[in-house]
């Protein structure tokens, strides 16, 4: 099988839908057809993205021949149902983060594509930035030397006004944890994978700041998480999540200190790798021809020619079609990525009820 024969269909049909059909696009796959909330939509969708056919229901491409993977790219809540039947119809699976709303239907997913014998990974694509490969090759190679502490944070202000809303914040559709689910998934599943080392406990404090928002009424939902943890190697971390932090557009930010160097990466300036030294600090530029080779191995554009979210997302495409094929690409966040998020959650929440420190 050629990766340009792979056929892709996706269900769900907004923001996602655009950043997945391109990827997969670019990825050399083509997109056979995507299914939404209702016929018409599914149909406008179809257009949108120009995939080759619109789907009427899940059944309907599920029993396509030509889908061979399947992108889940809906609202939280409906991961884990829309997944199991993928799985059940034997298909390739990519499920959007949260994998699923609670611990158990995580796990349930896990163990079900493992059974299936196929490839289901979860689009944690900041992995996918070659300088993020680049800070994980130089923590792995002793340069950064024992890990002390770690500063993290995800900020938004997209939820910043009252009136603003959005399915995630009701509980119902984007489960019980909307900003640590949203987008401290991804902070964690970076800080993970940069460090090599887990988190091994945690305490959170979370704040609503409005108690009612424009059509979802009262919220259950936090806009913002504050996480102290240590790794099970003892460094200290802190974290800050939020989506209500003015001018913050996607502020992903994650800065790592050793005993001989730190690291600083941010998501808004990807082409960067902040290495601070006691002296000689320096600003690392991607530049082909310095990278280790799991950096040059994304590094698809010469320096100069930034890649930036869409082709991390790309590049993640790229290793999911990969595994489908049989290969088993470093790196590539899989189901078990997305139960380990979920765990993390659930002690967030469980922490931030009760004050205790929860060990992961
Ligand atoms: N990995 C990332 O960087 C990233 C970024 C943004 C969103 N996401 C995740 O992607 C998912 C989708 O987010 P979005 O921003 O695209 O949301 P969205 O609201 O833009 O789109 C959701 C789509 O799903 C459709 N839908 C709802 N219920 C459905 C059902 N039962 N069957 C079929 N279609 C259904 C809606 O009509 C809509 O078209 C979420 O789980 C979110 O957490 C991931």
């Amino acid at each position: 099988m050629s990766p340009a024969s792979l056929g892709v269909a996706l269900i769900g049909g907004g923001f996602m839908a655009d950043v997945h059909s391109r990827a997969a696009r670019a990825a050399g796959a083509r997109i056979v057809g995507v299914t939404s909330s209702t016929p018409e939509r599914s149909r406008a969708a179809a257009e949108r993205i120009g995939a080759e056919s619109a789907f009427d229901d899940v059944d309907a491409l599920l029993a396509d021949d030509r889908v061979q993977v399947v992108h889940v790219v809906t609202p939280n809540a409906t991961h884990h149902e829309l997944t199991v039947r993928v799985l059940a119809a034997s298909k390739h699976v990519v499920t959007e983060k949260p994998l699923a709303t609670t611990v158990a239907d995580a796990v349930d997913l896990e163990q079900r594509a493992a059974a299936a014998g196929v490839a289901a990974t979860v689009p944690f694509v900041y992995r996918f930035h070659p300088m993020v490969r680049e800070a994980r090759t130089r923590v792995a190679a002793g340069q950064v030397g024992r890990l002390f502490s770690v500063q993290g944070a995800y900020l938004q202000d997209w939820l910043l006004a009252a009136g603003d809303d959005n399915w995630r914040v009701s509980s119902e559709a984007g489960g019980a944890s909307r900003a640590f689910a949203d987008i401290g998934s991804h902070l964690c599943d970076l800080l993970e994978f940069v460090t090599g080392e887990r988190l091994a406990r945690l305490q959170a404090i979370t704040s609503t700041v409005y108690p009612e928002r424009a059509s979802t009424g009262p919220v259950a939902t936090e806009d913002l998480a504050g996480v102290l943890a240590q790794t099970g190697g003892g460094a200290v971390v802190s974290l800050l999540v939020s989506q209500v932090a003015p001018g913050r557009k996607n502020g992903l930010v994650l800065e790592v200190h050793g005993a001989t160097e730190s690291l600083r990466f941010a998501q808004e300036r990807p082409e960067e790798l902040w290495i601070g030294r006691r002296a000689g600090s320096e600003l690392h530029l991607r530049s082909t021809d310095e990278l280790h080779p799991d950096a040059a191995r994304l590094s698809v554009l010469p320096p100069g020619h930034p890649l930036g979210y869409q082709d991390a997302f790309t590049a993640f495409a790229a290793d999911t079609y990969a595994a489908v094929r049989g290969a088993a690409p470093e790196g590539l966040p899989v189901f078990a990525d997305g139960v380990r998020a979920a765990r993390i959650t659930d002690a967030v929440l469980a922490s931030a009820r009760t004050g205790d420190w929860i060990d992961l």
